[in-house]
């Protein structure tokens, strides 16, 4: 039951109606943390909208699954054979138990640790209830087992990147990343990708949509949040984070190209003819001028590729996935992905793996700044004094900025020259607010 009556609701969308302004750079700062906005994320955005639930390497075998979530849901991921990945609801058709406790596993059924249906886990079989203990006694009129099949969502794949929704009448995967894609590429498409070890998980005392904004559109924090980098001289001044693009390609996603002068590429020599097979020619002169890049898939999908730095004397970077899961209007349970080229030196996979370690994980030197700022913007923003009164906050950087002429960068989207722009951030907002005025009266 919803925590707002009707009268109540329809009041809250007004507010978000009228306070809500993307387009004069207008965000209220209430809607980082008020519980009734987080309630119509969950069932108008969440409730219907693509979501990451894992990387194909995650389950590579026949009876391999991962138990993720979806909104507030569980749901298991399962893989059938080599083609066949589908995506279900982590609940038993007889009283609704969990039905995988565990992370991750290679099964040949699923047993309900109740009263112990099972369910395939491979092949065509993939979510079919196969039996219950006692069958022929207990229902000896048979149990229908299309009826109690798994509740399924639709699933689609993309260069590796298992989704699903539980929306059925959602435009195709593809539509749904559009010129993002292009972007996309350069992280899990570059060539065969493989998650190192398992993804890490940690809670944060923030409001999930502020690390999805930040990795989407804000690259003018970095001199000063991670002023460190400059002060131990790890980069040269505010460059690092300011030289490159801003994109914004439509969706409600926004990505930030930082790149550099030098004349090599940073990647490995070793692994150029397999991202050259895999990448078209704007993509591969791209991914060589490429010295970092941030991004946020609509609404809670984050990839980076970290600035490279030195470990042990040579220049190292990687590739990363995060999910920024609601857990309430102030608490975000972070999954967070390392993902490796499959055919890598073995030098790039080592000291890839320290970078990780150093940068953006859960002991990462970013995570410790970043982590300060968005629990702080969510503890201001539950001030009784601004979920009263309008407190309004500044997203105008960039608003009249005109995009970049097609043909001026090799990517989609509006591109804008340098990475200081909101624009993909307002873009965002008009995105969610639509979505959330979607059922509005
Ligand atoms: Fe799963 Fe009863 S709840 S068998
Ligand atoms: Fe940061």
């Amino acid at each position: 039951m919803s925590r707002y009556d009707v009268q109540g609701r329809h009041e809250l969308e007004d507010r978000i109606r009228e306070t809500v302004r993307p387009e004069r750079g207008e965000i209220p700062m209430f809607v980082y943390s008020d519980p009734g906005v987080y309630e119509l994320e969950i069932e108008r955005i969440f409730g219907r909208t693509w979501q990451f639930v894992g990387h194909l390497s995650e389950i590579p075998n026949p009876g391999s699954f991962v138990t993720r979530t979806m909104g507030e849901e569980s749901v298991i991921v399962g893989r059938g054979d080599d083609t066949i990945v589908r995506v279900f609801l982590n609940a038993c058709r007889h009283r609704g138990m969990r039905l995988a406790c565990e992370d991750f596993g290679e099964v040949n059924m699923w047993r309900c640790p109740y009263h112990g249906f099972t369910y395939g886990s491979k092949g065509d079989f993939l979510g079919t209830l196969m039996g219950a203990p006692f069958e022929r006694v207990a229902y000896p009129e048979g149990l229908d087992r299309d009826a109690l099949h798994l509740v399924e969502a639709r699933t689609e794949i993309y260069k590796g990147l298992i989704f699903a929704t539980w929306a059925k009448d959602t435009p195709p995967l593809e539509d749904f990343l559009g010129d993002a894609r292009w972007y996309l590429d350069l992280i899990v498409g570059r060539a065969e990708m493989e998650v190192v070890g398992f993804p890490e998980r940690w809670v944060l005392p923030s409001n999930w949509r502020l690390p999805s904004e930040n990795f989407a559109s804000d690259a003018y924090h970095t001199a000063t949040a991670h002023s460190f980098l400059t002060r131990l001289d790890l980069v040269k001044g505010v460059d690092f984070g300011r030289d490159g693009y801003h994109v914004d390609p439509g969706g409600g996603h926004g990505l930030g190209v930082g790149v550099h002068f030098d004349e090599e590429s940073y990647f490995p020599s070793e692994l150029a003819d397999e991202y050259r097979d895999n990448l078209d020619a704007g993509q591969f002169e791209t991914l060589s001028r490429l010295k970092n890049m941030h991004g946020n898939i609509f609404p809670n999908f984050t990839f980076l590729i970290p600035n490279f730095i030195e470990v042990e004397g040579r220049r190292v970077s990687g590739a990363m996935l995060r999910i920024w899961q609601p857990a309430g209007p102030n608490k975000t349970q972070v999954w967070s992905w390392h993902l490796v080229e499959r055919n890598a030196p073995e030098w790039w996979k080592k000291l890839g793996r320290r970078m990780y370690t150093q940068t953006f994980s859960s002991s990462g030197m970013f995570d410790q700044d970043d982590t300060e700022n968005f629990e702080m913007q969510t503890r201001s923003s539950d001030a009784a004094l601004y979920r009263r009164e309008e407190f309004v906050l500044h997203y105008a950087m960039g608003l009249d900025a005109p995009p970049l002429e097609p043909g001026e960068f090799p990517g989609p989207g509006d591109v804008y020259d340098g990475k200081f722009s909101e624009s993909a951030a307002r873009t965002y907002y008009r995105v969610w607010r639509d979505q959330l005025l979607e059922d509005a009266r």
